[in-house]
């Protein structure tokens, strides 16, 4: 089936025509995703139906091997039965919503900073696909910013000179930023991996900044100017003609490239209306063709 692409802002995220994930084996669709991937970074498909298994396989189906080394998982055991599927929400094991004071919800505000998914381990996160399964009444909006057009954006002597950095990335660190406490044994299960400042997307032949919360440390200078350069950096690549908001809609999937784009949650009223949605996330192995 033809893939059309709408774009929704003027440098990246496109929304696609109608299709059916959990229908689609065929490799030419699936190449046609991939390279709308290439160019756009952030794609909508539209009234998803889609159970966690069937979230797993299309992602594999599209872009292979699963992330399953989550921060929560470090934290203690998901109540949705694989590690693979991320639990995006804010429901307990015994299905009410979680208190102001619960851990995972402690936890799960961390996604209000700019991130990428899995850039604490190594291999990192590529492709995240969040479903939303149930939306609250009020907005509870995601932001997107493409680190490509950041980046593309820099001059030259900056570009060079960042392309030469390596940054360490940890969740330990973006957590702690917010006063949440690890206790030594999570530490030591969450290292943490070390990455390029600028990654070269081979496939889609653009580069783009790579930087996240979790990144605490450039490796090749002193922690306070490093700190400062992420920091400035981050602002940099959030200014608004970089980034999109996703107002959800039912049934949703939102994909993105966490090599060349960061997102945040924004805050609603978490503690009285229920927000589920499930994130499966891809391995940055070796790239898929973009032909069939
Ligand atoms: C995620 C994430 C943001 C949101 O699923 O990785 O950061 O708005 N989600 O739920
Ligand atoms: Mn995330």
């Amino acid at each position: 089936m033809p893939v059309k692409f709408t774009p929704l802002h003027q440098n990246f995220a496109a929304e696609v025509s109608t299709i059916s994930l959990r229908e689609t084996f065929d490799e030419s669709t699936l190449a046609e995703i991939r390279k709308g991937m290439d160019v756009y970074a952030v794609l909508v498909f539209r009234r998803q139906t889609l159970t966690d298994s069937e979230q797993m396989d299309f992602a594999q189906r599209l872009d292979g091997e699963l992330h399953s080394k989550t921060g929560a998982s470090a934290l203690g055991k998901t109540r949705l039965g694989s590690e693979a599927i991320a639990d995006i929400s804010n429901v307990s094991s015994e299905g009410s919503l979680l208190e102001q004071q619960d851990r995972k919800r402690l936890y799960s505000l961390g996604n209000r900073l700019w991130h990428t998914d899995a850039s604490f381990q190594d291999p990192a996160g590529r492709y995240s696909m969040l479903h939303a399964r149930a939306l609250p009444p009020v907005d509870a909006d995601t932001l997107f910013a493409d680190e490509r057009a950041a980046f593309d954006a820099l001059d030259d002597k900056t570009k060079t000179f960042l392309e030469g950095l390596t940054c360490h990335h940890s969740i330990v660190h973006s957590r702690q930023m917010l006063g949440f406490d690890f206790s030594d044994e999570e530490k030591l299960r969450l290292p943490g991996a070390f990455h390029p400042f600028v990654r070269n997307l081979k496939r889609a032949g653009r580069k783009s900044l790579y930087l996240a919360s979790h990144a605490g440390q450039v490796m090749e200078m002193s922690l306070p100017e490093g700190r400062l350069l992420i920091w400035e950096m981050i602002q940099h690549a959030t200014q608004p003609e970089f980034v999109y908001r996703h107002k959800w809609q039912d049934g949703d999937l939102v994909i993105w490239d966490n090599r060349c784009t960061m997102h945040r949650a924004t805050p609603f009223d978490d503690v009285k209306y229920r927000r589920e949605l499930r994130r499966v996330t891809t391995l940055d192995l070796v790239e898929a063709p973009a032909s069939p």
